[in-house]
């Protein structure tokens, strides 16, 4: 395994209380592999991919458990000097807002060239040949001539290729997309997911892909980790997933995925809101919503059953969800 997060936990501390946003979360991600977490807002996906990047603020959130072991080593146990090596070098993180994530008076040619000056100790002259090179690589048009221009000066689109080249610029090992194709419109989602899932393969990086549509990942994930009030609650391969959710959490998500073949149809929708992470349901989280609920699910909390040897589902009732 490239990376394999186990049983990760991260609070913060609010004035409510303490907010469990993370809760024994376990993954992995081989190279070449693309894991998509998906979940709805405020289910811990970004926070657990922050303590992964080692990027979590500090206070507000703790982490009080688990490993995050990536090539070997525990990152949790780092120094954060050796800590900032690995990051950008080894694994790089892509966001939803590139405007707020690149340097507004910097030329995006000089940005990228600051990657190789400063972590590859290159020159000038050599930097901004290779940042143009890249800029190619994730197909900005007249890349050359666009290199002296600043990020306020692209579409949003080429903003997020240029973000993903900032990614790439140091040919790391693992990426994680935080939502990076959340706010742009359809096409132009697609063209990103293609151009991520094409980089993926040609550098055989592990791709760690956040988001909250079911839709997005069919065509470029691998695998999928469903995640629900700071857990993951169910682990499998895409097609399996699918085909035949093993969790009621997962079956709702897709259940309420807009389809052609249905269209005019009334979409079925989760009923209830998520959870506050300072006050978690008892016994199984997602209880109060689960039409398959009894009371065992009130009181005792589902381990990770294995469902098979590549599946995993945290649902008393599995096998009665397997089963439609
Ligand atoms: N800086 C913070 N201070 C306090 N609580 C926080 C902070 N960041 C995150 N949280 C808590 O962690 C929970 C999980 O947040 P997270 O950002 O991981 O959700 P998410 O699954 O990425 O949602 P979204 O789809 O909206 O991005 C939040 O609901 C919030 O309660
Ligand atoms: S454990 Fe019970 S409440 Fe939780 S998802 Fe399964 S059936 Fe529903
Ligand atoms: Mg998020």
């Amino acid at each position: 395994m490239l990376l394999e997060v186990r049983d990760l936990r991260v609070e913060f501390h609010t004035r409510d209380g303490v907010a469990k946003a993370v809760n024994g979360v376990s993954y992995g991600v081989d190279a070449g592999e693309t894991l998509a977490v998906l979940g709805e807002s405020g289910s811990g996906k970004s926070v657990t991919a922050q303590a992964v990047m080692g990027i979590l603020d500090t206070p507000p959130g703790r982490i009080t458990g688990g490993e995050v072991v990536f090539r070997g080593r525990d990152l949790l146990k780092l120094k954060e000097e050796e800590r900032r090596k690995v990051r950008g070098a080894e694994m790089a993180m892509i966001f939803q807002d590139a405007l707020s994530s690149l340097n507004p008076v910097l030329s995006v040619g000089d940005q990228l060239a600051e990657m190789f000056t400063v972590h590859r100790g290159m020159s000038r002259r050599d930097a901004r040949a290779r940042a143009v090179e890249l800029m190619d690589r994730v197909r900005i048009p007249a890349a050359r001539e666009r290199a002296g221009q600043y990020p306020h000066q692209f579409s949003g689109g080429m903003r997020q290729r240029i973000m993903i080249a900032m990614a790439l610029a140091l040919e790391p090992a693992l990426i994680i997309a935080d939502e990076p194709t959340t706010a742009l419109d359809v096409t132009v989602q697609a063209q990103i997911m293609e151009l991520l899932a094409e980089l993926r393969r040609e550098l055989r990086m592990g791709l760690i892909l956040i988001t909250h549509d079911l839709g997005v990942v069919a065509d470029v994930a691998d695998r999928i980790a469903v995640m629900y009030a700071g857990r993951i609650v169910e682990s499998a391969p895409v097609h399996d997933l699918y085909k035949s959710p093993a969790h009621p959490y997962t079956r709702g998500l897709l259940d309420s995925v807009p389809r052609l073949d249905l269209k005019g149809r009334a979409l079925y929708a989760i009923e209830g809101l998520p959870p506050g992470l300072t006050h978690i349901p008892p016994g199984c989280a997602f209880h109060p919503r689960c039409p398959l609920a009894r009371d065992v699910c009130r009181t005792d909390e589902p381990p990770p059953y294995e469902v098979s040897a590549t599946r995993g589902s945290a649902c008393h009732f599995w096998r009665e969800c397997l089963d439609g």
